[in-house]
């Protein structure tokens, strides 16, 4: 039906008669002259009709509008000196159209206007409702084909360069402990049983290790009842990978390669190797967060030692019940960031609060070392003390120092979300910089304040530090997160390979040996067969590809995503179902239609 895309035609077809299908992306009527931008999943291309040169086209081009679908066949003519278009790759030719064919008319009004030619102003919910005509747009057809290529990378690298197999896994599986909420499907034929659908593979991964399949990888569906954010789909997709007989540094230097490959295929961009690493110690230290954006500087510096026996309680009293007093100096503040916005009220004092801050203490910074502050503070610090906070903090005439006192989580939390919020704030991230880094030497547990016990923090499967081993509780994991910009893209650990240390870790999380039994048994057999030391990460492959299509949200990088409710707009799911489904499958729903629970749009 067509000789060429639309976005494929060139020069070199000058003087050829061509045969094109595509949607009317816009028609415009130049008085007697009328173009239409025609459109594929390629691009657009400029057909021009008019009564003299085509008078076999004239009136179909009249008749078309927005959307029609058609078939045009035109001969390819350089397009005047003064109507090129170098924002369009077939902006130097035009197609002179001798037959129009409506191929298919659009019946109804379009919900909003499809053309790349206007700017985005449709509301997502309108967007997510008709994602069919969303899809047709240039962003999104470009993101889908983006995420194509970055897929089509992983698979050429991963197969053909490191001797990786893909091997799926089941979809209808037990509940997997990676700590979100598990979607549940009831068994018709095992009544009163549930599978869960896999939050990961990371059970059967392990498995195939056991089974000897040395390299696998799989792009995997994975499914977490949790709550949204730009960044969380209750369905997304893991590039997930494990491999056996590797090295901790032997998988960082394998995946590395694997994510240079990427950046090389779909953006032409040579990546530094190595990439940097930090301990989670030292990212939180510094950064105060484990997923640190290393694209622009502020970093935190502690003082609670400097500070301890302040006279200024809010300081010396966080030390004292616990806590930490850390600072965010920030180079030139004095000029860019009013009082008003560090006192309650503030944009930068809400930013603190929200992050569970109760205050934010300030010192300015003068000429000659003077500062200028609160009495309490000024009157309470002596001259070595000052002298010693402005070397730690490297602050010099101008620069603002704001303060956090409180639990180490809410310092860290405070000071992070403010860096930021500052960072973005003053343009100091560079949106072209790629920072790839890795956060290593995870601790293994995380204190669980509700339940009142300890929860891994990867997942129960990640080997402790071989020197940590005599004490459990508080030993850091061989587990790494990749960190891309500020977002964890990347997430795996060693596994414990000995059926006796998962039984210890089970039992530090409160696990006993019959609740371990009953949930992973077939793993623990398993183990007793003949395990190789092995290990592995997933790849966030929605947020890989967010990044790299310097989208904001992997929604714009899904075709089919879910709202923050969890919801497809556009298939109304979830939905309700019939009686009779619920009935053979012996499931009865307590929902009440007017009980409190909020359903949306
Ligand atoms: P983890 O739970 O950290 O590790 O997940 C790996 C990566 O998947 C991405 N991710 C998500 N992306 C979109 N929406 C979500 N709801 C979501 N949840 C996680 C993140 C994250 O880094 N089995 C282990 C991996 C391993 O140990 O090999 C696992 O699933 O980018
Ligand atoms: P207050 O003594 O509560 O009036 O606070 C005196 C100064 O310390 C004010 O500038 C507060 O914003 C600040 N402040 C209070 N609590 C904290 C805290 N937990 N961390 C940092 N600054 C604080």
């Amino acid at each position: 039906m067509r000789t060429y895309y639309c976005g494929e035609v060139r020069k070199e077809q000058i003087g050829e008669t061509v045969t094109l299908c595509g949607w009317v992306d816009r028609r415009r009527d130049h008085g007697g002259v009328i173009f239409l931008d025609l459109r594929d999943r390629t691009g657009l291309i400029q057909i021009v009709s008019d009564p003299q040169r085509t008078p076999d086209s004239y009136q179909d081009a009249e008749a078309m509008r927005n959307e029609y679908v058609v078939q045009i066949t035109g001969r390819v003519t350089a397009r005047p000196e003064d109507s090129l278009n170098p924002k369009l790759p077939t902006g130097e030719i035009e197609i002179y159209a001798d037959k129009i064919e409506v191929l298919n008319a659009v019946r109804k009004q379009l919900p909003f206007q499809v053309s790349t030619a206007d700017t985005e102003t449709v509301r997502e919910d309108l967007r997510l409702k008709y994602r069919y005509l969303d899809l047709r747009r240039d962003r999104m057809s470009r993101n889908l084909q983006l995420r194509h290529q970055v897929v089509k990378a992983i698979r050429r690298y991963l197969e053909d360069e490191q001797g990786f197999i893909e091997v799926e896994t089941p979809i209808l599986t037990r509940s997997t402990p990676e700590g979100a909420r598990d979607y549940l499907v009831p068994s018709r034929v095992n009544p009163g049983q549930w599978y869960a659908l896999p939050q990961s593979p990371q059970l059967f991964k392990q498995l195939l290790m056991v089974a000897g399949f040395d390299r696998y990888y799989q792009i995997a569906r994975c499914f977490r009842d949790e709550d949204l954010r730009a960044d969380r789909q209750p369905d997304f997709t893991q590039l997930d990978m494990e491999m056996s007989f590797m090295s901790q540094d032997e998988i960082l230097d394998l995946s590395e390669k694997l994510v240079c490959h990427i950046f090389k295929a779909v953006k032409n961009i040579d990546l530094p190797r190595p990439f940097p690493r930090l301990t989670y110690a030292d990212a939180l230290e510094r950064y105060g967060s484990d997923k640190p954006d290393t694209r622009f500087g502020l970093e935190l510096v502690n003082v609670s030692d400097l500070l301890k026996d302040s006279g200024f309680k809010v300081f010396s009293g966080a030390i004292s019940s616990g806590g930490i007093v850390k600072v965010l100096p920030i180079p030139g503040g004095n000029e860019t960031i009013s009082n008003v916005r560090i006192k309650p009220g503030g944009d930068l004092f809400k930013e603190a609060n929200e992050a569970g801050a109760k205050g934010l203490a300030y010192i300015r910074v003068r000429e000659n070392g003077e500062i200028d502050t609160i009495s309490a503070i000024k009157d309470n610090l002596t001259q070595a003390q000052k002298q010693e906070l402005l070397t730690r903090t490297g602050a010099t005439a101008g620069t603002l120092l704001l303060f956090a006192a409180d639990s180490v989580n809410t310092v860290n939390k405070t000071l992070d979300r403010l860096r930021q919020f500052i960072g973005s704030q003053l343009g100091l991230i560079d949106p072209n910089k790629n920072n790839l880094l890795w956060v290593t030497e995870f601790p293994m547990f995380e204190w669980n304040t509700e339940d009142k016990r300890l929860d891994a923090l990867h997942h129960p499967f990640t080997a402790p530090h071989p020197d940590d081993l005599d004490d459990l509780k508080t030993a850091r994991a061989q587990a790494y997160d990749l960190v891309y910009n500020g977002f964890e893209i990347v997430s795996g650990s060693l596994r414990i390979y000995q059926p006796e240390l998962q039984q210890q870790v089970f039992e530090t999380i409160g696990l006993s040996p019959e609740e371990a039994q009953s949930k992973f048994g077939f793993l623990l057999e398993a183990f007793e067969y003949g395990t190789p030391p092995h290990g592995g990460l997933a790849y966030g492959l929605d947020r890989l590809v967010m990044l790299l299509a310097g989208e904001e949200s992997i929604r714009d990088v899904i075709a089919f995503p879910k709202t923050q409710q969890a919801r497809c707009l556009l298939t109304e799911a979830p939905a309700s179902v019939d009686a009779k489904q619920l009935k053979e499958l012996q499931v009865a729903s307590t929902y009440k239609p007017n009980s409190s629970i909020r359903r949306e749009e």
